[in-house]
């Protein structure tokens, strides 16, 4: 079943140049970054309520940044795994024209791709409340928390904090991608955080083929999804690599 439906995928692929990739959590885990809501994950140990809501940073930023400087710090050691560096590959052979991603770590890039919409922001820069300004992580230094600006504003992450708008760039820019594919990879997310999980929907309603790569099914699978390949994303990604370039080759 599972080798049909990675066949079917990788020929979908092949047809297309206008394949993206919209990501969750779920494609960093085998890069020891847990993701928020599978067991384990990162909201059984941080209340969400205490420590990612724009209230809550606002309430307390230090005891928020105490959890943002620890996830940073696993953030800063991870690299990308099979699943990232196959959509690298994809993009390199001509397939995937973008990746639009919920994820914070910047793996994406580190992997190769180029077209990176990162819908929920970087853990890689930082702006001051106060005065707006931007600092790259380096540029500032995580011993006294919360970090501050030179105006002594306080800093926080340019990550989406529930209760904070979606950039409008990104959020522009992901829905003219997901009008516009011809096939969309929905891999490793719960899809149930709004608006990011309408971009499925988009794809679809523009026509394109929608595959999700989980290891479990989600709320797309029997609406949205036109079949799910069940499994890692590490070995699932590789695997249609593998079948697309012997595809190509053949
Ligand atoms: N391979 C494939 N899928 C996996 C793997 C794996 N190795 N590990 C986990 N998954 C799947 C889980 O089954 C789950 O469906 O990845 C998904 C992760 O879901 P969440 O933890 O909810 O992460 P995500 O969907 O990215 O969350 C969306 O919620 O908390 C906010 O801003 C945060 O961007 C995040 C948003």
């Amino acid at each position: 079943m599972k080798e049909d439906l990675i066949q079917k995928t990788a020929e979908a692929v092949l047809r297309s140049n206008k394949v993206v990739a919209f990501t969750g959590a779920g494609i960093s885990v085998e890069s020891g970054i847990p993701d928020f809501r599978s067991a384990g994950g990162l909201w059984e140990r941080f209340d969400p309520a205490e420590y990612a809501t724009i209230e809550a940073f606002h309430a307390n930023p230090q005891k928020v940044w105490t959890m943002l400087r620890e996830m940073g710090n696993l953030l800063e050691s991870s690299r990308p795994n099979p699943a990232h560096t196959a959509l690298a590959q994809l993009e390199k052979m001509g397939h995937i024209r973008s990746v639009i991603t919920q994820n914070i770590d910047h793996l994406h890039q580190d992997a190769g791709n180029t077209r990176v919409i990162e819908y929920h922001g970087s853990h890689k820069r930082l702006i001051c409340l106060s005065c707006g300004r931007q600092y790259e992580k380096g540029e500032v230094s995580l011993d006294t928390l919360p970090p501050l600006c030179r105006c002594t504003g306080v800093l926080k992450p340019t990550v989406v904090f529930f209760g904070e708008p979606i950039p409008w760039g990104a959020h522009l820019q992901a829905m003219e991608e997901a009008r516009d594919c011809e096939v969309m990879l929905v891999v490793g997310t719960s899809a149930i955080v709004s608006p990011a999980c309408d971009i499925p929907v988009m794809a679809k309603r523009g026509g394109a083929v929608v595959v999700e790569v989980n290891r479990e099914e989600t709320q797309l699978t029997r609406y949205v999804s036109d079949w799910i390949l069940k499994g890692s994303a590490a070995r699932t990604l590789q695997a249609v690599l593998d079948r697309v370039t012997g595809l190509r080759g053949s």
